[in-house]
């Protein structure tokens, strides 16, 4: 697929997808996001494809959030509609992947473009990046996952926080309040990002898929995660990844998986 919105670039087994509405600080209209779920689709069907980045062009916005100007004369129906597809689409999707997403947060990271980045697995911060949830500021509620996501990762006092003032928060205190894994110089912050996709893409798939699965059973009141555990736990060890990890170990030799 050719896309308007989305730059995609490959390094072996890492896929960089780069949000490209500048102009419009990367904010997430409909065809954005009709793309990024086209864009993650892909990333889950590609076997040479191990993990992904999410980025923002230029170094002013990973994205500023929900396209404002096309959703300012919604009503209740559709407003609820567009949380609900984006939810679907796209946070949920990337939030379940089987695959990581590592989101490299350059510059603006506000409402829908910090829960994008909440969505991801690991989230890496320039130093410049300023990150937010200002909906209330506009009269709205973040819509895409936010007051889940940011709660379970910040707790509920700072969650709250962030969302009642409408505050950002600079990427030295996201790091501290663990919003954000790590703060890099701008100029570093891609070549961060691949060293640690490569780590990732370097360990077991099958593996890195089944943990994904485990740890956000965490999160899930419909499921006991210590039980998922123990069912991902046991289908490791029909895979031919588990069998090379072990032989490799035995062996004296790096894994090859
Ligand atoms: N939706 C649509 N357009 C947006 C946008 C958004 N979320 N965020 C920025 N833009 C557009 C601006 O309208 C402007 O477009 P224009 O040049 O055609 O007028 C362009 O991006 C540049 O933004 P601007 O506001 O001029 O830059 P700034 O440096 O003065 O301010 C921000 C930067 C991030 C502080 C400011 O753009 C902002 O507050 N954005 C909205 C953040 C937000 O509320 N997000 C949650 C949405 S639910």
């Amino acid at each position: 697929m050719t896309y308007q919105n989305l730059l995609i670039q490959d390094e072996g087994k890492i896929r960089v997808i780069t949000i490209n509405r500048p102009d419009k600080l990367n904010a997430l209209n409909k065809q954005t996001i009709r793309e990024l779920e086209e864009a993650i689709s892909d990333v889950e069907k590609n076997p040479d494809i191990r993990l992904a980045i999410l980025t923002g062009a230029r170094a002013k916005a990973f994205v500023a959030g929900a396209d404002i100007a096309e959703f300012s004369s919604y009503d209740s129906f559709e407003g609820e509609d567009l949380a609900r597809q984006g939810q679907h689409r796209v946070f949920d999707r990337i939030h379940h992947a089987s695959k990581p997403f590592i989101a490299a947060i350059n510059g603006f990271s506000l409402g829908g473009g910090l829960e994008l980045a909440l969505a991801c697995h690991i989230r890496l911060a320039s130093t410049s990046a300023k990150m937010g949830l200002p909906e209330v500021s506009l009269g709205l509620i973040p819509g895409y996952g936010g007051t889940q996501r940011l709660t379970q990762l910040v707790g509920r006092g700072k969650a709250l926080e962030m969302i009642l003032t409408a505050d950002m928060v600079a990427a030295e205190e996201a790091a501290q309040i663990g919003l954000v894994n790590q703060v890099i110089p701008p100029e570093e912050l891609l070549a961060t990002a691949m060293v640690l996709a490569n780590k990732i893409a370097s360990r077991s798939g099958t593996a890195i898929e089944q943990a994904i699965r485990a740890s956000n059973a965490s999160y899930d009141h419909t499921q006991n995660g210590y039980d998922v555990e123990i069912t991902a736990f046991g289908a490791c060890f029909g895979t031919d990844d588990f069998k090379e990890g072990v032989s490799a170990f035995l062996e004296k030799r790096k894994p090859n998986f």
